[in-house]
Order: C-alpha cells, then sequence, then structure tokens
C-alpha cells in the first residue's frame, strides 16, 4: 500500500472511532494535533510519516474516551510496512500525560514532537474550550469543587510548557500560556477569589 493510501485508511479508521467522543477529544482535536505535528517536524530530523501517523491515532486508547478499539488490530488489518507498524505501537502508549508526564531523552523524536502537539492543543484558546468541554461531559461543576474543570487549571494546564520537547513548541507556547493565565487570573476574579 502505498503513503497517500494509508494515510486514508488510517483517517477513514480514526474518524469513525471518534465520532461519538466529546468536542475536548474528538476528530477535530486530531486534526489539530496532526497540523500541529507537521509542522514542528519541519524543524527536526524525523520521519514524517511516522509522525502523521503518530498523530492520527494518538488517542484511539486514550482509556477516557473507554471504547475498546485495538491499534495493533487496525493496524494488522492495513498491508503496510511491519516495522512502521511496530515503531507505532511501541510509541503511542507513552504518549499520555497523566501516565508519563516526562518522556526520557533518548525518546524517538517522533514521539516528542506528537507530544508537544497534543500539548499544545491544551494550552491557549483552544485549551480552555477543551477543559470545559470535557468537564461537562463528565458533569463537573466549573469551579468551587475539588473535581472542577478550573482546578485542572492548576493541576495541569498553567504547567504544561514546562513540559515540551522542541524549541519551535516552546516559542508557540508562550503566547497560549499567556491566554491561559490571564484567563484563569479572570475567571477567579469574577468568582470573587482574586
Ligand atoms: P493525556 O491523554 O495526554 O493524559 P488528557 O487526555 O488528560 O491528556 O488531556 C487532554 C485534554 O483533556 C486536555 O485539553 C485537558 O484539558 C482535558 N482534560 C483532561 N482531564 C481533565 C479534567 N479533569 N478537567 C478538565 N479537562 C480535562
Ligand atoms: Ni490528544
Amino acid at each position: 500500500m502505498d503513503k497517500e493510501t494509508l494515510l486514508h485508511k488510517v483517517e477513514d479508521y480514526v474518524r469513525d472511532c471518534m465520532e461519538e467522543t466529546e468536542p475536548g477529544h474528538d476528530y477535530l482535536h486530531i486534526l489539530r494535533v496532526r497540523k500541529m505535528a507537521l509542522r514542528l517536524g519541519t524543524t527536526a530530523d524525523c520521519d514524517i510519516l511516522l509522525v502523521e501517523l503518530l498523530a492520527l491515532l494518538h488517542d484511539i486508547e486514550d482509556p477516557k474516551l473507554n471504547k475498546g478499539y485495538s491499534v495493533r488490530c487496525a493496524l494488522e488489518s492495513f498491508d503496510m510496512d511491519a516495522s512502521l507498524r511496530e515503531s507505532i505501537l511501541q510509541i503511542l502508549p507513552y504518549l499520555s500525560f497523566s501516565k508519563y508526564p516526562v518522556l526520557p531523552d533518548d525518546f524517538p523524536i517522533e514521539g516528542k514532537i506528537v507530544s508537544d502537539a497534543d500539548r499544545l492543543d491544551a494550552i491557549g484558546a483552544i485549551g480552555v474550550a477543551r477543559a470545559f468541554s470535557y468537564g461537562g461531559s463528565k458533569n463537573r461543576r466549573m469551579y468551587g469543587r475539588d473535581q472542577s474543570t478550573i482546578n485542572h487549571f492548576d493541576e495541569k494546564l498553567l504547567r504544561l510548557d514546562k513540559y515540551l520537547y522542541l524549541e519551535e513548541s516552546k516559542r508557540i507556547a508562550k503566547s497560549r500560556m499567556e491566554f491561559l493565565r490571564a484567563f484563569y487570573d479572570e475567571f477567579l476574579s469574577e468568582i470573587g477569589e482574586r
């Protein structure tokens, strides 16, 4: 199977899997992560096909979405290079902030790129929208309880720029972090906590 055909097959598979996920983790998230990962990939020495496939597949087995999909089964049903498939399957489990906030120095650059792209999609205006979408999908309060969405900013989102690998990611993160901090401060001020 040539590269274009493989990418189309994987796209179709991912679109099907993510049809009904909440808007913070839907196919549009995958498309943003892919676009960002391809952009970051131009600044590094990497296998760009591997980057694109990892970006497309990175959330399929996320336990939060809990749909029971198996990337291995899907990839084994495609006529693709076995070593490319094994690289994808080796890297994918590490692309989770909750499980692996820090990747080893010698982790494949393609994995670092997709990890950065995923984290950049959790900050800035999109990051705010995604957090409230996710919180809403779990029926969480916006504020005022331990598990409220605004707590997630403190626990994770406001620190995410410390967990990026590429220089280009850190550069892109700057304005997104400024926006996130400004949003957080304004939010606390409007609820009378600051
Ligand atoms: P990972 O899959 O890498 O562990 P997450 O899935 O936790 O990363 O984060 C992805 C998105 O889900 C982020 O945009 C984040 O804001 C949102 N999210 C995850 N957990 C929460 C939460 N408890 N409250 C609000 N948003 C959350
Ligand atoms: Ni993601």
